[in-house]
């Protein structure tokens, strides 16, 4: 690579983490005024109110949010500019209003995802996004109840999103959505006492968190009007690029630092996980991502320059440190 083009890949490369730094900061907003505006009917006499907002606004990468947004802006074909300003509107159109709506509904989803993860009959953490775990300053009722909160709560906003059919439909996809991930959960913890085994790994892995990143994708994708075979394109890629995730998550358990990850790390071998490092080893494990991180930019070929933000967050996915 000569000069030009070197610097040119820096300038791309600077442009997209601009991008997505102004995305994160967007969902951050969008979900303290959605917690905020929602506080009346978490309940009252009780310390969950305090539990939900912990968790949710806690700092955290928003990978699944942005995926929404992104999505239903390529499903859409709207420019980046005309796009971020109604994402900023007091009145953004229909279409914009319902991703908004699926992308704090996907980070709820996620976000109870691992305060039941955390608790002491799963992974058994006292650290998450930086901060101890919610069971640890909650109490773990109250963070089984703000799991159980966030999950009905998300299912029941987004299938109040304006313009019938549109809010059973995504609610549905939501829901399908969370179901497979606790069966990979429920996988995740039988596999701690069975020898590892590569199709178990890919089953986890395709389940517990795969899953959810595609179903982020998909709601994108169905908010911002794609036609069926687009719809299958942008999951598709949701799910390579959800399973480059896990395989690099696996690998921080290894090779991160608590103080970047905000978590605990070399717990999973202690724990006798399903990973990817333990099926197939460090240096093929990470072959393996780039090779879902390939087929899911593939996915992104008819798009061209409209899925460039796509492509670079599925490297992202794989390259972070975090
Ligand atoms: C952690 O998710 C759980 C996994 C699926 C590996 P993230 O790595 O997206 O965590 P946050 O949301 O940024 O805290
Ligand atoms: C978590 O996988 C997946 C879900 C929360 C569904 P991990 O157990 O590997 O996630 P971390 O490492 O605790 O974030
Ligand atoms: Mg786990
Ligand atoms: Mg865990
Ligand atoms: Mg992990």
């Amino acid at each position: 690579m000569g000069p030009a083009s070197a610097s040119a890949k820096t300038d791309a490369s600077e442009k997209w983490q601009a991008w997505y730094e102004r995305q994160r900061k967007r969902v951050d907003a969008l979900l303290s005024e959605h917690i905020d505006r929602s506080k009346s009917c978490v309940g009252s006499h009780s310390r969950l109110p305090a539990a939900v907002d912990y968790s949710v606004t806690l700092p955290a990468k928003r990978v699944r949010p942005v995926l929404v947004l992104e999505c239903a802006r390529v499903a859409l074909g709207a420019g980046g500019e005309d796009w971020e300003n109604d994402l900023d509107s007091r009145r953004p159109s229909e279409r914009t209003a319902a991703a908004i709506r699926a992308a704090i509904a996907v980070e709820l989803v996620h976000t109870f995802t691992l305060i039941h993860d955390d608790l002491p009959a799963m992974d058994d953490d006292d650290l998450r996004r930086g901060h101890p775990t919610s069971h640890r300053v909650f109490g773990e009722g109250n963070a089984i109840l703000a799991g159980d909160w966030l999950l009905a709560h998300a299912l029941t906003f987004l299938a109040e999103t304006p313009g019938a059919p549109l809010g059973a439909r995504l609610a549905q996809v939501l829901g399908c959505g969370v179901r497979d991930v606790i069966a990979g959960q429920a996988a995740d913890l039988a596999g701690e006492s069975t020898p590892v085994h590569a199709d178990l790994v890919r089953y986890v892995h395709e389940h517990k968190t795969a899953r959810l990143i595609e179903c982020a994708c998909r709601l994108g994708a169905i908010c911002g009007g794609a036609g069926a075979e687009q719809e299958q394109r942008l999951a598709a890629y949701g799910r390579h690029a959800g399973l480059a995730f896990q395989i690099a998550d696996d690998l921080l358990d290894c090779g991160g630092t608590p103080d970047r990850m905000g978590k605990r790390t070399r717990k999973d071998a202690a724990a006798s996980k399903q990973t990817y490092p333990a099926a197939f080893g460090e240096a093929e494990s990470r072959a393996a991502a780039w090779r879902e991180v390939a087929s899911a930019t593939a996915e992104l070929e008819p798009y061209g320059a409209l899925g460039r933000n796509l492509a670079l967050l599925a490297e992202y996915m794989i390259q972070r440190d975090r």
